[in-house]
């Protein structure tokens, strides 16, 4: 077993997910991927690299696998370090519409998985005295938009938990922050888009600095709440990553006004 920091990713096949990992593993950590898909592509992908990479398949919802991975990685990794809970799935409807079993499912995957996650691999983060759990929130996790009751309800439910936790385990060396997104440029925004939700311009309009999100983005904020040399006293926060989206209460004309032709 060696001293190499060890980081959870959830979600890892694609999206932020994968570009968290490759991020923070081109920091020094040794990452361990989870997904409910194949994870194969992106073993490959950090191998090529060079960089120490582990994967487990399975359903962060299912408090039996999130138990046995926690097993996994005391076992053969002797711990977490870091675990970014990322996972995630979008629900589009209106809330008139939305079943009880499509709310369910979402807070399953939302907010079940990464509170099993936080238990399990947090309890070992506690005996330690030393962890950094950084959630994937949104700014739908901030804010109300419409047709979108289940997947805000989940993010703002997400947010509750980062703060209870920190409040919770922040005398026991545990730091448990997230970041809250604004649109990023994932095949979670292809899917959504395809179902004619909303357009990239609707997003840019939006978005002071008129433009989604990046993967790297996001991961570069991660890597900075996950590095305790960079983040030691930050505990509770919610951290948009968003371009000012949250921080802007302009009409859409103003906010357009305002930019260089
Ligand atoms: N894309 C956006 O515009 C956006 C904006 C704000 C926040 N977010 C959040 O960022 C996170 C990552 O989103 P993304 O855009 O990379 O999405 P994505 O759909 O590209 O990736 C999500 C990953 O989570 C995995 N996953 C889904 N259900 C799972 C389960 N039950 N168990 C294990 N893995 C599961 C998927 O297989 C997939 O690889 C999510 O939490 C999402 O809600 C996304």
């Amino acid at each position: 077993m060696s001293n190499e920091r060890v980081a959870v990713v959830t979600g890892a096949a694609q999206g932020v997910g994968l570009v968290t990992a490759v991020t923070l593993a081109e920091r020094g950590y040794r990452i361990v991927l989870t997904d409910i898909q194949n994870l194969d592509s992106a073993v490959a992908k950090l191998s090529a690299r060079g960089f120490r990479v582990a994967a487990c398949v399975g359903d962060i919802a299912s408090e039996a696998f999130v138990r046995e991975l926690a097993q996994r990685i005391e076992r053969d990794h002797g711990g977490a370090d870091v675990l970014v809970n990322n996972a995630g799935i979008s629900m589009i409807c209106p809330a008139e519409d939305t079943s009880a079993e499509q709310w369910q499912k979402v807070m399953n995957v939302n907010l079940l998985g990464p509170f099993l996650l936080s238990k399990h691999l947090g309890a070992p983060m506690l005996a330690r005295r030393s962890g950094s759990i950084i959630n994937v929130a949104s700014v739908a996790g901030l804010s109300g938009i419409g047709h979108r009751s289940a997947y805000n309800a989940s993010k703002h439910g997400l947010i509750g938990l980062t703060r209870t936790l920190a409040a919770e385990w922040g005398g026991r060396g545990v730091r448990v922050n997230a970041v809250c997104p604004g649109w990023i440029k994932t095949e979670m925004d292809v899917a959504d888009q395809s179902s004619g939700a909303y357009s990239d311009a609707d997003i840019q309009n939006r978005v002071p600095m008129g433009r989604f999100a990046a993967p790297q983005d996001v991961a570069n904020a991660i890597a900075f709440l996950a590095d305790p040399a960079l983040s030691s006293f930050i505990s509770g926060v919610s951290l948009p990553v968003d371009g000012g989206w949250t921080a802007d209460g302009s009409w859409d004309a103003l906010r357009i006004k305002t930019r260089p032709s």
